[in-house]
């Protein structure tokens, strides 16, 4: 479909939250499976789709236009380790404790956590002692956690094994979730599914990027096919009372370039907190889901693009040494979107072990382990893992010594000096 709506002739879709109509506002162009790796003998194959990300007119949810099947994406092969970095492992095992000095102090308190990957929140969890149990359909991360002894059921979280558990376990007082309800297109099977499965008293709690801080920050390479949502205060209030739930807390968070936690209750079981008034307040002020808004946005991330290239060819030109930092996600909408491969940036490093000797998707930008970045000698150094600047600066500090600059692209491109 297509819609004159918000200025010019747009793509229009359905939202998947309230089936009211999308406006598309920024077009990414065709991109890969942003965690699909590949080896010589996968690029033939190499699966491609349109990204691009619009708002619903009528409950203000930002969303992308087209979904990637869910098995594409999370599967034996998933090669995202939350552990990966210092900072979320303590961020984590904070959270966890949290939980465990409030939510769970009840008799056989019972946690369920969504997209538990390699048990970096669960763990505390288990040691201390409590019932819990983890969804995470993508095999291989799953079975990291079960080696360290947690409970994982390997399959999706949606309203048919959520009934499951109930049935099995009784009541979960929590069921928590980073960064996975936003991948996750099928929300309405995942209320149904927390309906079933909450406690009458229990608490729903989800933290996932947050849009204000993506169009302060014009990161624009949070949007790529694992991220479908981009969550406002407003428009998570206007999706639980929806599906007859109430937002009843908010907490901004400075992990992954800046979050927001949601903490849901069934409606009218728990009085909101101020914070929730609050930022639906700033986010009016700020009118962060306006046309005009995201009409600047997607103005702002085309000049991204454009001084990023100029910036690259440049370099290029005067035959400096560009590598790359963080074969992450995010930087398959970068590489794709900007058209950058191999001939502007040599190769990408990264801690991973399962993305080292293969290919980024689209760009196939050849990714190397850790160690080679500091025996490269690298002019400049492109910071894909943005959103671990400080851990990432904190331990490469010989390369700046050595003479090497880093390049961002966060909020505007700029070359640290
Ligand atoms: N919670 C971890 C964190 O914050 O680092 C992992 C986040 S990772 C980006 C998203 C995880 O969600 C993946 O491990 C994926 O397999 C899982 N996932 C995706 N859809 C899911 C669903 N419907 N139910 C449970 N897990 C899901
Ligand atoms: P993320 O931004 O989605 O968390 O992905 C970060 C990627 O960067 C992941 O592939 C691991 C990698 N990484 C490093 O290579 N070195 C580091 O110090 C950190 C923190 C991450
Ligand atoms: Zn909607």
């Amino acid at each position: 479909m297509m819609s004159a709506a918000a200025g010019g002739t747009r793509p229009t879709g359905t939202c998947r939250v309230c089936e009211g109509t999308v406006v598309e506002f920024l077009d990414l162009g065709r991109q890969p499976l942003s965690d699909r790796f590949l080896s010589e003998p996968d690029l033939a194959g190499e699966f491609f789709f349109h990204l691009s990300v619009g708002v619903c007119e009528a409950c203000t949810m930002v969303q992308l236009m087209e979904e990637v099947p869910r098995e594409k994406m999370f599967h034996e092969d998933y090669p995202y380790y939350s552990s990966g970095s210092s900072v979320m492992q303590k961020h984590f095992a904070h959270t966890a404790r949290r939980f465990l000095e409030t939510e769970l102090t009840g008799p056989d308190p019972f946690m369920v956590e969504i997209g538990s990957n390699d048990g970096v929140l669960l763990r505390t969890i288990h040691e201390a002692g409590v019932r819990h149990l983890g969804f995470e359909p993508s095999g291989k991360v799953a079975d990291v956690a079960r080696a360290g002894g947690l409970r994982v059921r390997g399959d999706f979280f949606e309203e048919s094994t959520a009934v499951e558990v109930r049935a099995a376990e009784g009541p979960a007082d929590v069921i928590y979730a980073a960064n996975t309800i936003c991948h996750i297109p099928y929300l309405k099977s995942v209320f149904q599914g927390v309906d079933a499965l909450l406690a009458p008293d229990g608490v729903f709690v989800f933290e996932d990027p947050y849009l204000g801080d993506i169009l302060e920050k014009t990161s624009f390479d949070q949007i790529y096919d694992e991220h479908f949502f981009f969550f406002t205060a407003r428009s998570v209030q206007a999706m639980a009372g929806r599906f007859g739930f109430e937002l009843v807390d908010v907490e901004r968070l400075p992990v992954h370039g800046g979050e927001v936690r949601y903490t849901i209750a069934r409606a009218g079981a728990r009085r909101p907190a101020g914070s929730v008034a609050r930022l639906i307040a700033e986010e009016e002020d700020r009118r962060v889901a306006s046309p005009e808004r995201l009409g600047r946005f997607a103005a702002d991330v085309n000049g991204i693009r454009d001084d990023l290239l100029a910036l690259l060819r440049r370099l290029k030109a005067e035959g400096k040494r560009v590598v790359a930092y963080g074969a992450t996600a995010k930087s398959a909408t970068v590489t794709n979107f900007c058209g950058i491969g191999p001939e502007l940036v040599s190769w990408v490093c990264d801690t991973t072990p399962t993305k080292q000797g293969r290919l980024t998707p689209g760009a196939h930008i050849p990714v190397r382990p850790a160690e080679a970045f500091s025996a490269s000698a690298a002019d400049y150094a492109l910071l894909f893992a943005w959103n671990h600047a400080d851990e990432i600066m904190a331990k490469e500090q010989e390369f700046r010594r050595a003479g090497g600059r880093w390049i961002l692209y966060v909020p505007r491109v700029h070359v640290e000096s």
